[in-house]
């Protein structure tokens, strides 16, 4: 882990959910960091469509993960909420975009996170060499096209430990309303029409090579956006018969 400047840090202590904490005190501090009024009203959007309901289904599917690598961080809002909330993890992001991940990496520094770094890398050719406990993608996996998203689900499934754990968070394609919401949104947003939807299906279907279980929980809340989150696990054990529910197991 790189050593950062020594700047008095914004949060000093983790927020322990030992009992209730400040949600939204604590998701401001981390969006304050940001110099760019943009900046900050699009961190603002984020937590608001990545709510924290969602925030916290993903804080349980990394609980008890150390290294976590995040790719398509973007601004690294949420790899600084996780660095934030569980100092004992190291936290690396991934993302195309070089400015992205300058700001990612000064906000990390301003929070005072040692445990958060963030690097340019493309999600269609990544490069890395470690094992990671966990990979997470939020949103990203819409941005690239069928042949790299397959290769790039499997260059992670080879690259988390053995009871690592792949995240994902992206939209499905219904109902036609929000995934119609989702690209206008997108379109705005990356300036381009390219984008590759998949379906809860499709993901299962590839998924499936590289995992022995993977659930889905689809999202519904007020917010037009089909979320979906996707647990994709390999068994420890493959002749137990314990199963938890939700689980698609593909034994
Ligand atoms: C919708 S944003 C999500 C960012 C972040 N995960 C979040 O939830 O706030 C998608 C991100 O994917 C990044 N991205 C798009 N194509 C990429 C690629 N080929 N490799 C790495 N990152 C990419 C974009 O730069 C952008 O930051």
């Amino acid at each position: 882990m790189p050593e950062l400047a020594a700047t008095p840090p914004v949060i000093a202590q983790a927020a322990h959910n030992a009992q209730p904490y400040d949600y939204r005190r604590f998701v401001a501090k981390i969006v304050d960091v940001y110099d760019s009024p943009l900046i900050r009203a699009y961190c603002k959007a984020r937590f608001t469509i990545i709510n924290i309901n969602i925030l916290q289904m993903l804080s349980l599917c990394l609980r008890g993960k150390k290294r976590i690598l995040d790719v398509g961080c973007g601004f690294g809002l949420f790899g600084c909420y996780f660095s934030s909330m569980y100092p004992e993890i190291e936290y690396c992001g991934y993302d195309l975009n070089a400015r992205r991940v300058r700001e990612a990496n000064l906000a990390a520094e301003r929070l005072g996170l040692r445990n958060a770094r963030f690097n340019v890398g493309d999600a269609r050719d990544l490069a890395i060499d470690e094992q990671y406990d966990a990979i997470m993608m939020v949103d990203l996996l819409h941005h690239i096209d069928d042949t790299a998203k397959s290769t790039l689900l499997g260059i992670c499934a080879s690259h988390l430990a053995a009871d690592g754990r792949l995240i994902i968070k992206d939209v499905t394609t219904r109902p036609f309303f929000k995934i119609a919401f989702t690209w206008a949104l997108d379109v705005v947003m990356t300036k381009s029409f390219d984008m590759w939807y998949w379906n809860e299906k499709r993901f299962y279907q590839k998924l499936d090579r590289h995992f022995d279980r993977i659930e889905m929980y689809p999202i519904t809340d007020w917010l037009p956006y089909p979320h979906v989150i996707y647990l994709c696990e390999n068994l420890a054990d493959r002749d137990s018969d314990a199963m938890e529910p939700g689980a698609t197991d593909r034994r």
